[in-house]
């Protein structure tokens, strides 16, 4: 297990630089409250799909108004916001092009970032943060205060943001599983299970890569309904079996190995330690499953980390934690388990693997 100590975080007090190197620190601040400035011209011009507009080549801000029946005027300034930090760029001649950053928000893309812009954008995960000062007080989720129900059942009743949801983490889970695949001997096993395992992203990037391979989606039902549709073209799908249900209580039984990626952070302690036991009575007598765990970490120290702002999400929306290596270690011993190795799969992914103690 590789420990994280505060050894491994540096210097405790040094401060991230994520800033140009001209500013001074009360431009870095402004940048940072005032960050609506950029994200909303983002936002905007995602939901336009200006990107999409502008992968055949560049365009000015008049064609691109005519095409989005919006104003010249107001959309030619929301595009210079967005150039300002890197997203689009104008040219000498006045029209604006794509850049590496705003490639993400083409549809196309093969790490397309459109869906989780308009999901993180959308209303009621905004007003869910606006609910922040309500978090602190109770240590409640803010979503289920700001909007009248928890988040994923709001997902559920609302089949388009529940989609959005999917998608936009499909990209980069697809990463992810393709890192996964590269380190887990998955030879070893025949039927391996993903929990809470959304649109199937991961579990048929394993599946492309081992044609031995059956696949068990777990996720609720509502969930595995809606996407069942998109993944009727997928070469890889008559070898995914689908298992609606709720975690902590439906486990699929019968696996050689269960993958959970990026759901236990969801979860309040409770809950992660039913899921966790649960999947261990499933196991039974069983020594030889395996238990893989991708997860951001919580490190220490001041850098700048992706695990650490995933946390807020997670807390505000859903009552969520990002857990330490330590964390875990603890809680899956409590639940039956042994961490047998935690390794940076994909910064900020980890891969935690347990195995029944
Ligand atoms: C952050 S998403 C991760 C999706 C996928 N594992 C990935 O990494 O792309 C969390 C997933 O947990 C599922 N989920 C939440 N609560 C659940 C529950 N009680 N039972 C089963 N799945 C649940 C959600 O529907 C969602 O697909």
């Amino acid at each position: 297990v590789t420990a994280i100590t505060s050894d491994d975080g540096g210097d405790l007090d040094a401060a991230p630089d994520i800033f140009a190197a001209w500013m001074p620190s009360h431009v870095r601040l402004m940048h940072l409250v005032a960050a609506k400035w950029v994200t909303d011209p983002i936002f905007e011009l995602t939901r336009l799909g200006v990107a999409d507009k502008l992968a055949d080549g560049a365009c000015t801000a008049e064609e691109l108004a005519a095409s989005c029946g919006v104003l010249a005027d107001p959309l030619r300034r929301l595009l210079r916001a967005a150039a300002s930090v890197g997203v689009f760029s104008e040219q000498a001649d006045g029209r604006f092009r794509l850049t590496p950053m705003a490639a993400h928000l083409c549809s196309e893309a093969e790490l397309c970032l459109r869906d989780f812009a308009l999901l993180l954008n959308s209303d009621p995960m905004r007003r869910s943060f606006g609910a922040l000062p309500k978090v602190l007080e109770t240590g409640l989720p803010g979503f289920e205060e700001a909007n009248g129900v928890g988040f994923f059942d709001y997902l559920g009743q609302n089949p388009d943001l529940g989609l959005t949801y999917q998608r936009s983490w499909a990209p980069l889970t697809r990463r992810v599983a393709n890192a996964a695949a590269a380190v887990i001997d998955l030879r070893q096993f025949s039927r391996v299970a993903d929990l809470g395992g959304g649109n199937g992203a991961f579990l048929l990037t394993l599946l492309g890569k081992h044609s031995h391979l059956t696949g068990i989606l777990m996720d609720q039902p509502s969930v595995l309904e809606a996407i069942t549709p998109e993944l009727v073209d997928d070469p890889h799908a008559h070898r995914l079996e689908m298992f609606p249900g709720y975690l902590p209580e439906q486990i699929p039984p019968d696996v050689d190995a269960y993958f959970i990626k990026n759901t236990l952070h969801c979860f309040e302690e409770g809950l992660v330690a039913e899921t966790l036991r649960s999947i261990r009575r499933t196991i039974g007598g069983r020594r030889d499953c395996g238990l893989f765990l991708i997860e951001s970490v919580g490190l220490l120290g001041n850098e700048y980390d992706w695990g650490k702002l995933i946390d807020i999400e997670v807390m505000v929306n859903c009552g969520g934690r990002v857990r330490t290596v330590e964390q875990w270690d603890w809680l899956l011993r409590a639940c039956g388990f042994r961490l047998d190795n935690a390794s940076n799969l994909l910064a900020p992914q980890w891969l935690l693997s347990a195995s029944p103690s």
